[in-house]
């Protein structure tokens, strides 16, 4: 799914348009939409009336922004300090020993990609996931093979 021009509205509307709310602007767009296309890069640059080159640079630069397409399901995992504190750690490392790739990657059969995102509110069930517009809840590095099979029949 690719950004549209009403998501792009919608998303400067709520932040406004100061150069400070890029980043939060393009993490919005991009958690909505997978990615973020040139052409909504450009969009965004042009509404805030920056250089569409410093648009690019933030977008790149920053790990929670994707700027390609993702695979058919997306893993966001919640990277920030109480879900790490509950475990996180081990679980980000076996969601990467299983699936074969680093976050911010996608597999090569274009099956799964790997992202991380911040806080999803649910801290007190730390850690936390979401598949697509799923969410999974205190994980431990055991129930990941488990959860994945559970979107490929099987295999994950
Ligand atoms: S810190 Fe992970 S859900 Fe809040």
């Amino acid at each position: 799914m690719e950004t549209n021009l009403t998501q792009i509205h919608e998303v400067i509307e709520h932040h406004g348009t100061n150069r400070e709310a890029l980043v939060e602007i393009l993490r919005d767009l991009s958690q909505q939409a997978g990615y973020l296309t040139p052409e909504a890069l450009e969009t965004v640059a042009a509404q805030l009336n920056l250089p569409a080159g410093e648009v690019h640079s933030v977008a790149s630069f920053y790990s929670m922004i994707n700027t390609r397409p993702c695979g058919e399901h997306v893993i966001r995992f919640c990277e920030d300090a109480p879900c790490h504190v509950a475990g996180g750690r081990a679980v980000w490392q076996a969601l990467e020993q299983t699936l074969g790739i680093k976050f911010g990657e996608t597999t090569p059969d274009n099956q799964w990609t790997l992202l991380p995102t911040s806080c999803l509110g649910l801290c007190a069930v730390g850690p936390v996931m979401m598949i697509d517009n799923d969410v999974y809840g205190n994980l431990t590095p055991e129930k990941i093979p488990e959860i994945l099979a559970r979107y490929t029949g099987g295999d994950a």
